[in-house]
């Protein structure tokens, strides 16, 4: 399968290097320079307005010709529970207080799922990227159906192989597979069921074998090394994340970009604190907080990223990161300080190279 020609030919790409989807990270510039330097940049737009989600395609379009991604969030729509939700805030009430902040009296959902939001599909038909994933789960059929009769290349993320086979039935193109090493939200469907964790080795490999679509390996690529390791397992293509973090065209602010220069990288945790889904970020003070002993569920995501992002909002004004969203997977030291067309160059003399 080394580089799987016909896939990329299918993209519309040179490269078998996919930037991951960063939903606040990401940005037009980003996306574009991957695209321009031959790869597949991509846009998360899971949390935006359809209004912003619309800004950041046309302004992607206007920095390239080439074939971009256009990364959705496909979650059960939130369950609201106000008992869940006081608990909760009940428990980050001592954060609250250190950020100089009285807790909210209530949270809510800041998002729609892409499965109940008709306003985001209609703008995906209307200016049709040339590719766009799922995270979290998959729409309807008529939709799917109606995103590939518009000439869309479909990705999807699965953790595991019963995921990896509902990607396949419901007429996916690809499957991204996500490893437990992945920085950012990990992209099971139901998060409440066992999770097997399965490194993204053993998940290439089984999903190359067991099923008939391309793969797409995600989680701890960081260079050339781990993407001919990815394309030697079988995988089509390699999507990094976290590699492009530090890449001046993210939207990654300085506390974010510090800490994953520092020794904080070495140290990353799967948690469910911030949002309300697990998601693999850089440990801090909220993660070990809603790890500790006798703490309640968070709410349902992404109610929680609710009290999160006030949380964060108010102690970062007095200077404390500890409260802030800051995805990283497992390869974090290894994330390097470069304009993405250089990083592009780099991964591809490195994997070549040897
Ligand atoms: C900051 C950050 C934000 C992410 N946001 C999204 C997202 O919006 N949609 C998505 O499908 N995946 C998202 N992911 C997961 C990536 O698609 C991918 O699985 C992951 O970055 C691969 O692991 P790596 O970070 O070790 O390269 C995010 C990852 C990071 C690091």
């Amino acid at each position: 399968m080394h580089g799987t020609p016909s896939f990329l030919t299918r993209l519309g790409i040179q490269l078998p290097i996919i930037q991951a989807p960063m939903a606040g990270v990401s940005t037009p510039e980003l996306a574009a320079a991957v695209s321009n330097a031959g790869g597949l940049g991509s846009l998360g737009i899971g949390p935006s307005p359809v209004e912003q989600a619309r800004q950041m395609i046309e302004q992607t379009r206007a920095l390239t010709s080439r074939p971009f991604n256009v990364n959705l969030f496909c979650h059960a729509p939130a369950q609201p529970d106000a008992a869940r939700e006081a608990a909760w805030l009940q428990h980050l009430a001592p954060l609250f207080a250190e950020a100089g902040m009285a807790p909210p009296s209530t949270i809510k959902a800041g998002y729609k799922s892409f499965i109940e939001d008709e306003q985001a599909f209609d703008m995906l038909l209307e200016l049709r990227p040339a590719v766009v994933s799922f995270h979290f789960g998959l729409p309807a059929a008529e939709r799917i159906d109606a995103l590939r009769q518009a000439g869309i290349c479909l990705l999807a993320t699965a953790t595991n192989l019963r995921e990896a086979r509902q990607v396949e039935q419901a007429g996916i193109d690809a499957i991204v597979a996500q490893g437990i090493e992945a920085g950012g939200h990990r992209g099971m469907f139901d998060p409440m069921a066992a999770d097997e964790q399965l490194s993204t080795s053993v998940l290439v490999r089984l999903l190359v074998r067991h099923t008939n679509l391309p793969v797409i390996a995600a989680g701890g690529i960081m260079d050339g090394a781990g993407i001919r390791g990815a394309l030697e397992l079988g995988a089509a293509a390699a999507q990094l994340g976290t590699a492009f973090i530090l890449c001046p065209e993210s939207s990654a602010n300085a506390a974010y970009r510090q800490a994953l220069q520092s020794e904080r990288a070495g140290t990353t945790r799967l948690s469910a604190s911030l949002s309300g889904r697990p998601a693999r970020g850089m440990l801090n003070r909220l993660i070990s907080h809603g790890a500790a002993a006798g703490s309640p569920p968070p709410a349902d995501y992404p109610i929680a990223y609710d009290a999160a992002k006030q949380l964060n909002a108010a102690a970062s004004q007095r200077g404390n990161h500890e409260f802030a969203a800051q995805w990283a997977g497992q390869g974090a030291p290894l994330a390097r300080e470069l304009p993405a067309a250089e990083l592009m160059q780099r991964l591809v003399a490195e994997w070549r190279g040897a």
